[in-house]
């Protein structure tokens, strides 16, 4: 068992409802800890300080600039992410910072070479890789099972209901693309590969208090020779998260909530798991940390990096641009 003094000290910006997921699988880990917290809202940040027994504050810069802390989690408002990230990298903090990266791809550019700089680790928080589903079609696809995949379809569907104004608008959240999907285009490229074209339409039909489309469609090919559609709505009334991936070998259709993956070979073999005793996993969100915690106590090099959030970033924006403009956008 690590003592205290070889967990890995953390400090948390943002006390949210997703920063207090990491913190608290920061500290299951036997080698981090967070020690100290952070949130613009005095109110936020002393009730988990409360929680974790750590101090707190209101002030990010505080927490940068606090010899004893080592790493920082980055879990704020979308468009908070890149300032915070580019000062974490220049008080030569390493980072975890959840996804999306950043709003834009010069934004995501500026963080990765900030990091690099600076000599510091990023770990970006597309954390959908690491739950059970598609940790399994991951461990299914690797075995060999439907041959070498190349068409994905993915849709993702639900409603909106009441969230804080920042998720609502553009400009601080990029829209479902980047708040939602993030998940989805950052699986379709662990799956297929590098991304080559994207076009997408939407439509905001459903949900009046967002500025951008409630509705849209994706369609991407990949350098590899991959194809791949992704619907997804906030302002579906029955909602579903589903998909289907096709191999050389064969087909493989999943579900999530309730979680199942069903798989049949060209050749006639097939098989199905379905439920959670059927799919277990490490946890999603302990995996995710233990890449930050590994990469600087032990140099292991992270699983998802700052170029994996910036080629997210770049999807999602291009997907973005060709709804506005019509075209299909080929990222460079
Ligand atoms: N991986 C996932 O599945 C997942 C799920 C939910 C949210 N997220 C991501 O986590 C991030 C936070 O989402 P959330 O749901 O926790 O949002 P939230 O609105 O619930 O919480 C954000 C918190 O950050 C604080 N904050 C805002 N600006 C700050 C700043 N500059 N410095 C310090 N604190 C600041 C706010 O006061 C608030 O308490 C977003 O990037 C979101 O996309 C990821």
């Amino acid at each position: 068992m690590a003592t205290l003094e070889h967990r890995l000290p953390i400090g948390l910006i943002g006390c949210g409802g997703m920063a207090k997921v990491l913190a608290r699988a920061a500290n299951r880990l036997p080698r981090a800890r967070v020690v100290r917290v952070c949130d613009v809202s005095a109110e936020a940040a002393q009730a988990f300080a409360q929680e974790l027994g750590v101090p707190h504050t209101t002030d990010p810069g505080e927490v940068l600039a606090d010899p004893a802390i080592l790493a920082v989690i980055v879990a704020t408002p979308n468009f908070t992410h890149a300032d915070l990230v580019v000062r974490a990298a220049a008080a030569g903090k390493h980072i975890f910072c959840e996804k999306p990266l950043a709003l834009t791809t010069a934004d995501a550019d500026r963080m990765v070479a900030a990091t690099r700089a600076a000599g510091v680790h990023l770990v970006v928080g597309q954390v959908l890789r690491y739950l059970p589903v598609f940790h399994h079609i991951k461990r299914l696809i690797d075995e060999g099972t439907i041959g070498t995949p190349f068409a994905m379809r993915t849709s993702r569907l639900g409603g909106w209901g009441s969230v804080p104004p920042w998720r609502n608008r553009r400009e601080t959240s990029g829209g479902p693309l980047f708040e939602v999907n993030a998940h989805e285009l950052d699986y379709m490229r662990f799956i297929l590969g590098e991304p080559e074209t994207v076009y997408a339409t939407g439509t905001r039909r459903v949900v009046d208090t967002v500025d951008h489309e409630d509705t849209a469609f994706v369609t991407l090919t990949f350098q590899g020779g991959g194809h791949a559609v992704l619907h997804t709505s906030i302002g579906a009334a029955l909602g579903g998260y589903s998909g289907v991936i096709q191999g050389t070998e064969g087909t493989l259709n999943w579900t999530c909530w309730p979680d199942s993956l069903e798989w049949k070979r060209l050749d006639g073999a097939g098989g199905k798991l379905a439920g959670k005793e059927a799919l277990p996993a490490p946890d999603a969100h302990e995996r995710e940390i233990a890449h930050l915690v590994d990469a600087v106590l032990d140099g292991t090099p992270p699983g998802i990096t700052g170029a994996d959030g910036r080629a997210v970033v770049a999807m999602a924006e291009a997907a973005v641009c060709s709804m506005q403009t019509g075209q299909p956008v080929r990222l460079g």
